[in-house]
């Protein structure tokens, strides 16, 4: 007996300052930043870097939930169009309202904050985002939280105090939240009520038939499991696209399965879904993880952490990654679901076999990443050559627990200095009950050139990263026995 298909849509829909698209074939498949230059005839938006790392190409999106309508930032460079399905994106052709500037940009332009005026459209957004934000909560913007918000926006010229100048003297009384101008019922209705077919797209780029699935359930998502490569926010696969270093030509998104975006406190553990993005981590383990949260707060830019997600981060298995020394030491786990829809449940301790191997078929993807609770102190360290948006040098993170000066818990963990992130559980051996001191120290130091065989690179030689682990073993000791070493 044939099975009924499932219908399916074959476009994918958003609106772009209040316009309509729906997008087929090819056109599916170019990031944002190109649609919206060269179909959309909006060209405000400028391509720089095309890496995610310049902000230029800074566009905002919202996805309407039961009506309602908040807005983020997002690097449209590295962003393909088969995921933007359901949101509502504002360019900065967009901002001006009826002839007028915005509030935002009338800032620019009183405090000088442009001259070539490349990076004029990332910033103009990332402070709209701003505006947004301070808006809502009724707050003054300070240089501090201006400098926070404009992390992932780079100017050659101007300087940064003129643009910062412009954050602190944007008119917030005047300014119109987004919402209020492309939110309206009926868009937000056709967005929401489109949201239960699954998607698929195709269309022949170059020699190449080119498929995505956007599948709109756990169901559905099973139902593609080992159809193509999984792609969820897009912020490793988006720049590996742009440097022509992405094979793959069938995609499965997981862009539209809400069953993915729960995070959640679940009492004696944090669930976070697949989709849950950075940003929504970020809030999430703050009462029980401070340092994870901070951590997360000088990873990326807002950009980055508004659709890149803690589980693409630990699939992605780069052994700089800045999550898995933490979730190694704090026994996080994976929820996998094969296209059978069952679930397995696996320690992230065991996952990794080798550089970029881990333990996950083709036909799996992870569902959620659980992060059980404990009342442990918590160290996490990276090195970088800057403090926002840079790729860690070496990283590290450290469990403990002090009594009576000697350590009764002690799990430890390091990045970048081997193929996969590292647990060290012969120094964990030699620290269990024991004062931290200098002897102490330099037998962890002989386990260290033993244990950890880094590669020289770029960023640094091997002996730095060796030296590195030492020296943050050493720091974390001081922090906290200081009394050990007068
Ligand atoms: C400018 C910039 C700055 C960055 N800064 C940092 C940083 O400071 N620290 C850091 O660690 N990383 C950083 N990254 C890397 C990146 O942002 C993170 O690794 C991010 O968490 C990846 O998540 P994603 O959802 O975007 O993954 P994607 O790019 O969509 O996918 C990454 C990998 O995960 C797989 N995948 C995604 N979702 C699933 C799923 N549900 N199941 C199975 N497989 C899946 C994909 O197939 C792919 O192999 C940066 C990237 C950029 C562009
Ligand atoms: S062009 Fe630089 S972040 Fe997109
Ligand atoms: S004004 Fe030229 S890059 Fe900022």
């Amino acid at each position: 007996v044939a099975q009924l298909q499932e219908p399916v849509r074959d476009f994918v829909l958003l609106y772009i300052n209040g316009e309509r698209h729906e997008v087929r074939g090819a056109k599916a498949f170019l990031n944002l930043a190109d649609y919206l230059r060269y179909e959309a005839a909006l060209p405000g938006t400028k391509i720089v870097c095309a890496e995610g790392d310049c902000g230029a190409c800074t566009v905002l999106y919202g996805k309407p939930v039961d009506g309602a309508l908040s807005f983020k930032t997002l690097n449209s460079c590295i962003q393909p169009v088969f995921n933007m399905d359901g949101c509502v994106v504002v360019s900065v052709e967009g901002l001006a309202a009826r002839g007028e500037l915005s509030p935002v940009q009338v800032a620019m332009i009183n405090s000088q904050g442009a001259q070539c005026g490349y990076c004029t459209p990332g910033m103009c957004n990332s402070l709209t985002y701003l505006a947004e934000k301070a808006k809502v909560s009724d707050e003054v913007v300070c240089e501090k939280k201006a400098r926070n918000f404009l992390t992932g926006n780079l100017c050659r010229c101007t300087g940064y105090e003129p643009i910062l100048r412009a954050a602190e003297t944007m008119d917030l009384k005047t300014y119109q939240p987004l919402a209020e101008r492309y939110g309206c019922s009926a868009v937000c209705t056709d967005l929401e009520t489109k949201q239960a077919l699954d998607i698929t797209v195709s269309a022949k780029l170059g020699s190449e038939q080119t498929v995505v699935h956007v599948p709109s359930s756990l169901k559905g998502l099973a139902a593609k499991l080992g159809q193509g490569r999984l792609i969820s926010g897009a912020t490793d696969l988006g720049v590996l696209r742009n440097k022509d270093k992405l094979k793959d030509s069938k995609f499965i998104s997981v862009s539209r399965v809400a069953e993915l975006e729960v995070c959640e406190d679940r009492g004696d553990e944090y669930w976070i879904g697949a989709r849950a993005t950075w940003d929504q981590v970020e809030d999430l383990v703050r009462p029980v993880f401070a340092e994870f949260s901070h951590l997360i707060h000088v990873f990326a830019s807002p950009q980055i952490k508004h659709v890149g997600t803690l589980a693409g981060n630990l699939v992605n298995a780069s052994p700089i990654a800045d999550s898995t020394p933490f979730m190694l030491v704090n026994d996080g786990r994976l929820v996998i679901m094969s296209s059978s829809g069952k679930t397995r449940d696996v320690a992230l301790n065991g996952f990794y076999q080798g550089y970029k191997k881990i333990d996950l078929q083709s036909d799996e993807a992870v569902v959620a990443v659980r992060l059980p609770k404990n009342k442990s102190q918590q160290r996490i360290y990276k090195v970088s050559q800057r403090k926002d948006l840079d790729i860690a040098t070496v990283n590290c993170a450290i469990r403990f627990t002090m009594n009576e000066g000697k350590l009764s818990e002690i799990r430890l963990a390091f990045g970048g200095v081997a193929a996969t992130s590292v647990c060290m559980p012969r120094i964990e051996g030699l620290l269990l009950g024991q004062k931290l001191n200098a002897e102490i120290l330099e037998k962890c130091d002989a386990i260290i050139d033993q244990e950890l065989k880094p590669l020289s690179d770029v960023r640094s030689s091997a002996e730095y990263r060796l030296k590195l682990c030492k020296n943050l073993l050493r720091k974390w000791a001081h922090e906290i026995s200081p009394e050990n070493f007068v």
